[in-house]
């Protein structure tokens, strides 16, 4: 039986806002955070927005053992008029219950979370940075915390949602950054966790991200599990190339990150009249266009990576460089377009702001 109530305990001390032009990615926390349970009996119940504090959580709570866990990430933005806009939130709420299924996670009510992040956001308005290329991230996380140390699926859990103003996610701000191809160790295979948004995904990604860190690059590209031929994602973002006249991004295929900001920019491009093929795209192809002089820009896209520019991929001993290494037009106008939207300071067409 599940109880949709909402309780609300406001804190009594309230932290020190950071300086909203010198914001980095992930590190400060608001006053509050939203906080459900679930247990066979009762479902989801006891929501509660709460002071944020640390949780008390059994050391054997199988999530620190076999990390069954599911999370989010989507940002609340400032209008020009001072209102909390969010981007797409239904989205991710949908795509948080793809991922809850695939890590055998009882799926929550969306209308209720939905409403709970609204509640959230509102009681932090405060807290929305209005510095540009700042916002509030969201991140609601699922953890198992039944203390049972078999491995089967948990039959208790957690939902914590918590708050960060956040500026950008690279150092190099909205300026290109350069990545290298992985070709050791890989992400996720078919039929894997790769398009559900788990923990997992992540620390099996962390090697290769050091590895590469060392030698300069922000991040990596994955290519596919099996063959390690085919262009996958770069982790934090989904990637797209613009190859002769149509912009190409490698299509789902089980192990790709399904991103909100990904279907924007194709819904987008689409809606310009651009061509978008999502397909199967290997290195090699890629290599060779680039050396015809085909590929004028490649670009990622994701919730905390916004729209970022790839000046430079490496792949072995061969070296890319797009659009001589700057911001090309195309990834220009969709960054443009899309915070434009997101800020609510430009028509938004496709209904994808929401007031909280
Ligand atoms: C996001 O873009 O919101 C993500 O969850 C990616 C994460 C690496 C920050």
């Amino acid at each position: 039986m599940e109880n949709r109530t909402l309780r609300v305990f406001k804190t009594t001390t309230y932290r020190e806002k950071p300086n909203s032009d010198e914001l980095a990615f992930g590190r400060t926390f608001t006053d509050h955070m939203f906080v459900m349970d679930y247990s066979e009996s009762e479902g989801w119940h006891d929501a509660k927005i709460v002071p944020y504090e640390p949780l008390k959580v059994d050391p054997a709570a199988m999530v620190f053992h076999y990390g069954q866990s599911v999370f989010e990430g989507l940002k609340a933005y400032l209008s020009p008029k001072g209102e909390p806009l969010l981007f797409r939130p239904r989205k991710n709420i949908a795509r948080l219950n793809q991922s809850n299924e695939r890590l055998c996670i009882p799926p929550i009510d969306e209308g209720f979370l939905l409403h709970a992040l609204k509640q959230l956001i509102h009681i932090e308005k405060d807290w929305i940075p209005s510095s540009e290329g700042t916002s509030l991230y969201v991140r609601p996380v699922i953890i198992s915390t039944e203390p049972f140390l078999g491995v089967a699926p948990s039959k208790q859990y957690k939902l914590v949602v918590i708050l960060s103003p956040v500026g950008a996610y690279y150092k190099e701000g909205i300026n290109p950054i350069k990545i290298a191809v992985e070709n050791e160790y890989v992400r996720a295979v078919r039929g894997g966790t790769g398009e559900a948004k788990t923990g997992g995904n992540y620390a099996a990604s962390l090697k290769a991200q050091e590895i590469a860190a060392k030698d300069g690059y922000s991040q990596v590209l994955w290519l596919d599990g099996i063959e390690k031929k085919y262009i996958e994602e770069v982790g934090s973002m989904n990637v797209f190339f613009k190859i002769g006249d149509e912009v190409v991004t490698p299509q789902l295929n089980g192990s790709i990150l399904n991103g909100v900001t990904r279907s924007s920019v194709i819904e987008m491009l689409e809606h310009w009249g651009v061509m978008v093929n999502e397909r199967k795209l290997t290195i090699e192809e890629l290599y060779y266009e680039y050396q015809n002089g085909n590929v004028q820009e490649a670009f990622g896209s994701g919730t905390a990576a916004v729209i970022s520019p790839i000046g430079q991929l490496d792949w072995n001993e061969h070296q890319m460089v797009f659009n001589g290494g700057k911001t090309g037009t195309l990834a220009k106008k969709l960054y443009d377009t899309l915070t434009g939207i997101q800020y609510g300071q430009i028509d938004d067409p496709f209904n994808w702001v929401e007031k909280v």
